[in-house]
């Protein structure tokens, strides 16, 4: 049977043998989700790079096809793009016949020892692609790659994103039909620059609450690697306006998309319903992802993420507006309720037996009252055990000022680690101040939630308490976590010896300044069963 192995995740999308890594060609088509991805199709390693291919109505249940674009030759490789939707068949590849929202344009790059060029593939089906001959973007250069391209509305016409890896910039290319393209702008040197620039991505998001609640704002994510201040791989991201022609960030900040190591080459779904941002990224990092001890297959895609942005009260170093990322609705796969307390719950702690479900979702909410006096020591954590109780993983919430949310995994798989340098303990990510809208009436700082040395909690209005969620979704080797609704998110995975999968999960309360006032334990089912 197949994804049968125990430390196999349940609820995350892997491909049934061999290596993945970047998710790619994400566009939404007919009722369908597509995900294409980078796949070796030979080996549990990187190389020989095609783009495999699932699809599935929720985002999360996903049925296996066959490799969508294989490479001609020996040597070559096809490596990231994305996909589009060409309704009115402006590149002429599609013939009356087929239904406008069925006309998929994939658009990627051809790896060779001398080049790397762009390219265009089409389906009518959604299933078999045919190679446009050619490269349609080429600037006789090895480090040019991982093309994003979309409809553009302001400017009624192809927008592309490429990266020029090495030169630290994104690059935008402009198209009437997507075979003749003409370079407008560029984004060069921003943020932290790593070795290597990849996968930019530019898509649209919308604003949640405040007064520019609905509006939908520009935001460009890139792929930085290797150089992520904790190692390896990561993404960071810019709020800003796109002109048609041209994004101009709106603050220098730098904002990473999640403060943990296991989040990479982020990307957007094109043509999503509704205005609604949704996208996925690769859970692993490049530094030792092709040691991790899966077999026979290396690596998921994270949980597929829906996206807003919210204000926080201001600072040079993060800017205003956050994006928030959550996991796309779970009750696609919401199982039996393990644990569920009582209203107002004020245990400290609580332990609950995950019976053999490996993948489950876990929230509480912790109160810190009204001018509570709170200390480094005020610590609120959940603790996920293997069976043998001897390992674990951590994740928790510190307050203190700056308040922050971590991922502690020091306690799980010894082994690996042991041989691992680069697979981190243990990361965190500082807690924002969230706008406060129920109070505000114009841009000023009560605008913002300050409390006693505040998280950025929720204010309730009536006690003056402040409210803070966190969320851990685990599935027997990976951890996400998210606080506050996905106002910070992060993402481990974990690796316990003997294949061990979690046995119980323990909430703890570190002090009696915060009080644990509900809690939620439910078994998430398996997408492959
Ligand atoms: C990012 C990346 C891309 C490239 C692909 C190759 O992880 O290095 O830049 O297109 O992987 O598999």
């Amino acid at each position: 049977a197949l994804y049968t192995e125990s430390v196999r995740p349940q609820i995350h999308f892997s491909p049934t043998v061999n290596f993945m890594n970047d998710p790619n060609g994400l566009v939404y088509s007919n009722g369908t989700w597509h995900l294409f991805y980078q796949y070796n199709p030979t080996q549990n390693v990187a190389g020989n790079q095609h783009w495999g291919h699932a699809v599935s109505t929720d985002l999360y249940h996903w049925k296996n096809l066959p490799i969508a674009i294989a490479p001609e030759k020996e040597g070559e490789g096809i490596f990231s793009g994305n996909a589009v939707i060409d309704f009115e068949n402006t590149t002429g590849f599609f013939n009356g016949s087929t239904p406008k929202d069925q006309r998929i344009v994939a658009m990627y790059t051809l790896n060779t020892d001398t080049s790397q060029t762009q390219h265009l593939a089409y389906s009518s089906d959604g299933i078999h692609f045919t190679k446009y001959p050619g490269a349609v973007i080429s600037r006789n250069q090895t480090q040019f790659r991982d093309p994003k391209a979309f409809w553009d509305e302001k400017s009624s016409r192809w927008i592309v994103a490429l990266a020029l890896s090495q030169e630290f910039g994104i690059v935008f290319y402009s198209s009437p039909n997507m075979k003749d393209w003409t370079e407008v702008s560029r984004f060069q040197s921003y943020g932290i620059l790593g070795y290597q620039y990849e996968c930019p991505d530019l898509f649209q998001v919308p604003v949640e609450g405040g007064p520019d609640d609905g509006k939908m704002m520009y935001v460009l994510a890139i792929s930085i690697n290797p150089g992520a201040l904790i190692g390896g791989s990561f993404v960071q991201y810019w709020v800003g306006d796109w002109d048609g022609s041209k994004f101009t960030p709106r603050d220098n900040a730098v904002r990473t998309m999640d403060f943990s190591k296991d989040f990479y080459a982020f990307s957007s779904w094109n043509n999503s319903p509704g205005k609604k941002a949704y996208a996925i990224a690769w859970a692993n990092n490049w530094q030792y992802s092709q040691q991790v001890p899966t077999s026979p297959f290396r690596s998921i895609q994270s949980l597929p993420r829906e996206l807003t942005l919210k204000y926080y009260r201001p600072t040079p170093q993060f800017g205003d507006l956050i994006l928030n990322n959550r996991p796309v609705n779970l009750s696609a796969i919401h199982g039996k309720t393990l644990y569920k307390s009582e209203n107002g719950n004020s245990a400290r702690n609580q332990t609950v037996n995950l019976s053999g479900q490996g993948a489950f979702d876990i929230t509480a909410t912790f109160k810190l009252p009204a001018n509570a006096n709170i200390t480094y020591n005020t610590i609120a954590s959940f603790e996920i055990f293997a069976g043998d109780g001897k390992q674990s993983v951590k994740t928790g919430i510190q307050m203190g000022e700056p308040a922050v949310a971590y991922i502690d995994r020091r306690g799980a798989g010894q082994s690996f680690a042991a041989q691992n340098p680069f697979f981190t303990d243990k990361t965190s990510g500082i807690i924002r101040y969230a706008a406060n809208y129920t109070t505000a009436s114009s841009e000023n700082a009560d605008q913002y939630v300050l409390g006693p040395l505040p998280p950025s909690a929720y204010l309730d209005s009536t006690d003056q308490a402040q409210y803070i969620k966190l969320q851990a979704v685990v599935d027997r080797s990976v951890i996400e976590v998210f606080v506050n609704d996905g106002e910070l998110a992060g993402t481990s995975v974990f690796y316990f010896d003997n294949d061990q999968i979690p046995s119980k999960v323990t909430v703890s309360v570190g002090d009696n300044k915060l009080q644990l006032v509900d809690l939620e334990v439910r078994a998430l089912n398996s997408i492959w069963s």
